[in-house]
């Protein structure tokens, strides 16, 4: 009988989920098992999405907001942590700038909204900024900017991790400034960058260009600053 039950789950496309241990379900009534069937199979199609979803925004660790502490971080009167906590910018399309020294909580905060974004079914990319100007630079060698670039207009948030830590290449900062024209106004995007806007000159040569991306990012955004001493030095296991 299971096998048949199998067969005709394969045959109508539904993984063997839906009826592995049915046997469990406790219910009085025909209805109430199949409710309660058809909730379990809800409840698995949703892990699954949210699983596709972290796996897609190739996060480089998964991080949540599970013991990360605010105090050090200078949050702006137009955001509340509430908000960033539940990733409310990203329906608004707005952006979040998160700029501070190293070790200072950036990535943790920004790989956080991210994950919490996926379990709220967006669909996140998160980059190290240096990565994705070299895909970007591999994809028009290749011909395969467009699909590049399909690929980032799918998504509703995207994440420039280490922004501004090593200069690019002319050609790659002109990729960069086009991925932040295509995101303006369209999908969110969050910045982590040690670099103040004065010093962006120095990673992108061209002064023009320069205030063009930075008039593009900070328009509907939140400038978050890490003034914290660096969390891995104060918590570094090395005693001296
Ligand atoms: N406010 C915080 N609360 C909890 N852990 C933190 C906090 N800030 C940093 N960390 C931890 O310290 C390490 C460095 O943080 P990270 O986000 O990589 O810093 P940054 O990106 O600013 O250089 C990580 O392991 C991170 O989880
Ligand atoms: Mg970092």
């Amino acid at each position: 009988m299971e096998s048949m039950i199998e067969a005709c789950c394969k045959q109508l496309k539904i993984g063997s989920t839906f009826y592995k241990g049915y046997q469990n379900i406790k219910a009085d009534t025909h209805e109430q098992f199949l409710l309660e069937l058809l909730k379990r199979e809800l409840e698995n199609r949703e892990i699954v999405r949210k699983n596709r979803l972290l796996k897609t925004a190739n996060f480089d660790v998964v991080k949540t907001f599970q013991g990360y502490t605010w105090d050090q971080i200078q949050i702006p009167p137009s955001i509340s942590i509430e908000d960033i906590k539940a990733a409310k910018f990203v329906e608004q399309k707005a952006n979040l700038i998160l700029y501070g020294s190293v070790g200072t909580g950036k990535s943790h905060l920004a790989t956080a909204i991210g994950v919490e974004a996926c379990n709220r079914g967006k669909r996140v990319k998160f980059y190290r900024t240096a990565s994705l100007v070299n895909q970007l630079t591999d994809a028009k060698a290749n011909g395969e900017l467009k699909r590049f670039f399909r690929q980032i207009e799918k998504c509703d948030l995207l994440i420039c991790d280490e922004w501004g830590f090593v200069p690019f290449e002319k050609n790659g900062a002109q990729l960069l400034f086009q991925v932040v024209s295509e995101c303006y106004e369209r999908r969110s995007v969050i910045i982590t960058t040690n670099l103040e806007f004065s010093k962006w000159n120095a990673i992108f040569y061209d002064e023009k260009m320069t205030s063009a991306i930075i008039d593009r990012l900070i328009h509907h955004s939140h400038l978050l600053v890490f003034n914290g001493p660096s969390y891995r030095l104060q918590h570094s296991t090395i005693n001296c």
